[in-house]
C-alpha cells in the first residue's frame, strides 16, 4: 500500500511500529498463557545444563561422592521438560499466528467489499491480492516467530547471566560488556532494514503487476510485437528487486560477524582472568568448565537476537501493510431510507460531477428527470459523460454538485443495498464469474430454475445454453471466454432480467456486436425492458429511435432533449450524430 501524506504512522520507529502492529495479534488469550508459561519454563531450565557439569566434574569425577544413577536420570529429565516447554511454544505460537491470521484476513476482504470505489481506481487488483494473501501471511508469521525469539531468548540470557554472576561475577562483567554492542548495531541494522523493505515490497508489487498485465494483455503484446518490451518492463524491476533482496542480505549479516568479533575478545579476556583466578585457587575445574559452557550458551541467544531484528522489521513492514488496508480504507457509506421496490421514478437537479486530479468536469449542471416505466436514452460522443451519468444511479460515482432523486428521495438518503437492488445493469465490459450459467444469472439472489429458464429464453439464448454439456449448471471459466461477444452480452441481459429490478441501465450494450446478434440482442433487451424504467446509453439508431426522451449530451452538458421526431426536426447535433451512425 502507498502511504498517504496522512499516514498516522509517519514519524513512529520500529519498536512503536511494532506494538502498534502486535495489538492485531493479541489473541486467543489461551494461546499467550501457555506460550508465556512455555517460554518462561524453557528459559529458566537454560542454566540448569551447566549447573550439572559442575558438581558433577567436582564431586563426580574426583571424589565419586555422587551416586552413578543421578547424572543420567537428571540430564533425560531434564531435556524432556525442555523440549516438552517447547513444543508447547510453538504450539501455542501456531495458534496465536494463525487465528489472528484467520480474522485479519477476513477484516481485510470485509473491507475491500465494501471500501469506496475509488480503492479500486488507486490499487490494481495484483497489489490487493497480495495484500491479503501473501503480505499478511508473511507478516504473521515471521512477527510471532520473531518475538518469541526475543523473548525466549532474552529470558534464556538472563537466566544464564543470573548463573554466571552467581558462580563468578568478575568473569561474568567481562562478558556483559559486549551487550551494547549488539544493542548499537541491531539499532543501527533496523533503521536501514525498514526502508529496504519497504523499498521491496513496492518493487513486488510492480512485479506482480507487470505480470498480470502480461497475462490480461497477452493478445496485444503479440499482436504488437510488444514481448521485448514487457520483458523488458519485468527485467528492469527484476533486477531492482534483485538488489534490494541483497542490499538487506548484506545488512542482516553484517551483525553476526561484528557481535561474534566482540564475542571472541570478550572470551580470550574470561580465559586470561579465569587462568589468574585457577592459579590463586579461586577457581575449581568444575566451576570453570561449568562458566564456560554457559558463556559459549549465550552465544545462540546472542545470535539469534543479533539476527532477529530483520526478521521483526520484515514482519512489521509486512503486517503494516495488512493493517493500513483494514484502518484507512474508507467503507461506503449509505442512509437509512429503504424500500423494497421503487417505483422507478428519477430526478437530476443540477447535477455535477468533477473527478479527482481530473482538469474539467465530466458533467456539468444536469437537469432531468425519468417517470417510472420511461425508457430514455443518452447520446453524445465518446468522453460526453454518458457512462458518468450512468455510474451516478447506483452511486458508483458520487456528484460533486447538485442532487440526484429516487422515488423523491436523494440517493445518499438511500441505503446502499436497498438502493442497488433497484438496478439492472447491462454494462459496456460483460464480467462473467468461473461459475456454472446459473450462478452467473443468479448472483446473489436466491437460485431457482425456472425462473433461470424463463429468463434464459428471454434473452433468446435458452437453445445455446441447452447445447452445453451440463446445459445451465456448465461452469463457464475465466469471464466466460468460451461463449461469444453476443452470447456473453445476452448472459447479462438474462442476468438483468434475472434480477428484476424496476430500474434497467444498459451502457453501450450492443455496442461491440455485429448486426447478426445484434438484432438478437436488441429482441431480448425489448424484453427486459417491458415494465422497467430504462436508461439506455446507444450509438445505434434502432435502440434509441423508440425512446420517449432523447438526451444529447456534449462536453458534460444536455444540449438537446425530446423525441426522435422532435429531434431530428429541430436539426443540429442530433441530427448530426445521426448522420454518423
Ligand atoms: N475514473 C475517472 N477518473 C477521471 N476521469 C474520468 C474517469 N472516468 C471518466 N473520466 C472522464 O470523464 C469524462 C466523461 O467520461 P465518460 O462518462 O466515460 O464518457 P462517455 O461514457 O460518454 O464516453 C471523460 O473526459 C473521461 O476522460
Ligand atoms: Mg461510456
Amino acid at each position: 500500500m502507498q502511504t498517504r501524506p496522512d499516514d498516522p504512522t509517519g514519524g513512529m520507529t520500529v519498536p512503536q511500529r511494532l506494538w502498534r502492529v502486535m495489538s492485531y495479534f493479541s489473541q486467543p488469550r489461551s494461546g499467550w498463557i501457555v506460550l508465556t508459561l512455555a517460554v518462561l519454563i524453557g528459559s529458566a531450565l537454560e542454566p540448569t545444563i551447566p549447573a550439572l557439569l559442575k558438581p558433577l566434574l567436582d564431586q563426580g569425577f574426583n571424589s565419586k561422592e555422587l551416586d552413578l544413577w543421578i547424572i543420567p536420570v537428571s540430564v533425560v529429565a531434564l531435556f524432556t521438560l525442555r523440549s516438552s516447554a517447547s513444543f508447547m511454544a510453538d504450539v501455542a505460537l501456531a495458534k496465536i499466528a494463525q487465528t489472528s491470521l484467520h480474522s485479519l484476513r477476513k477484516k481485510m476482504f470485509d473491507c475491500i467489499s465494501v471500501a469506496e470505489l475509488e480503492l479500486y481506481r488507486k490499487q490494481p487488483a495484483t497489489a490487493l491480492a497480495n495484500t491479503i494473501v501473501f503480505e499478511a501471511t508473511n507478516g504473521a508469521v515471521l512477527l510471532l516467530q520473531s518475538i518469541t525469539t526475543v523473548v525466549k531468548d532474552s529470558l534464556s540470557l538472563v537466566a544464564l547471566v543470573c548463573y554466571l554472576l552467581y558462580l563468578n561475577w568478575e568473569l561474568t562483567l567481562i562478558v556483559l560488556l559486549i551487550f551494547p554492542v549488539v544493542a548499537l548495531a541491531m539499532r543501527a541494522l533496523a533503521k536501514r532494514l525498514y526502508g529496504l523493505t519497504k523499498a521491496s515490497q513496492a518493487a513486488v508489487d510492480k512485479l506482480a503487476y507487470v505480470v498480470e498485465e502480461s497475462v490480461l494483455a497477452h493478445k496485444e503484446i503479440r499482436i504488437q510485437n510488444a514481448e521485448a518490451q514487457q520483458r523488458q518492463r519485468f527485467e528492469s524491476v527484476n533486477t531492482l528487486l534483485q538488489r534490494l533482496a541483497m542490499k538487506s542480505a548484506i545488512a542482516g549479516s553484517a551483525v553476526a560477524p561484528v557481535t561474534n568479533l566482540f564475542g571472541s575478545i570478550a572470551l580470550s579476556a574470561v580465559i586470561t582472568v579465569a587462568i589468574v583466578q585457577s592459579q590463586s585457587n579461586a577457581l575449581s575445574a568444575g566451576g570453570f568448565v561449568a562458566f564456560i559452557t554457559a558463556m559459549l550458551m549465550l552465544i545462540a541467544p546472542i545470535k539469534h537476537l543479533s539476527e532477529v531484528s530483520s526478521t521483526i522489521t520484515r514482519g512489521v513492514v509486512a503486517a503494516e501493510r495488512a493493517i493500513a488496508l483494514v484502518e484507512t480504507v474508507v467503507a461506503e457509506r449509505g442512509g437509512d431510507f429503504v424500500k423494497d421496490r421503487s417505483t422507478g421514478q428519477l430526478e437530476l437537479r443540477g447535477v455535477g460531477v468533477t473527478y479527482p486530479d481530473s482538469p474539467a468536469p465530466a458533467l456539468v449542471d444536469i437537469d432531468l428527470a425519468v417517470q417510472p416505466g420511461q425508457f430514455i436514452a443518452l447520446v453524445g460522443l465518446s468522453g460526453s459523460g454518458k457512462t458518468t451519468l450512468a455510474n451516478l444511479l447506483p452511486r458508483f460515482v458520487n456528484c460533486t454538485s447538485g442532487h440526484i432523486f429516487l422515488d423523491g428521495v436523494e440517493l445518499r438518503d438511500w441505503n446502499l443495498q436497498s438502493l442497488r437492488r433497484q438496478f439492472g445493469l447491462v454494462g459496456q465490459n460483460v464480467v462473467m464469474f468461473n461459475d456454472s450459467v446459473l450462478n452467473n444469472l443468479a448472483m446473489g439472489q436466491a437460485v431457482d430454475r425456472a425462473r433461470a429458464q424463463h429468463c434464459l429464453e428471454a434473452a433468446n439464448l435458452a437453445e445455446r445454453v441447452a447445447a452445453l454439456p451440463q446445459g445451465m449448471d456448465t461452469v463457464l471459466g475465466h469471464n466466460a471466454s468460451a461463449l461469444s461477444g453476443g452470447e456473453r452480452q445476452r448472459l447479462a441481459i438474462a442476468r438483468a432480467i434475472y434480477k428484476d429490478a424496476p430500474i434497467l441501465i444498459l451502457d453501450e450494450a450492443t455496442s461491440a456486436l455485429d448486426t447478426d446478434t445484434d438484432s438478437l440482442v436488441q429482441a431480448s433487451l425489448r424484453t427486459a425492458m417491458v415494465g422497467r424504467t430504462t436508461i439506455a446509453i446507444a450509438h445505434r439508431l434502432s435502440t434509441i429511435r423508440d425512446a420517449d426522451m432523447i438526451f444529447v449530451l456534449q462536453h458534460g452538458r444536455i444540449l438537446q432533449r425530446g423525441s426522435h421526431a422532435q429531434l431530428m426536426a429541430e436539426g443540429g447535433a442530433y441530427e448530426d450524430f445521426i448522420r454518423l451512425t
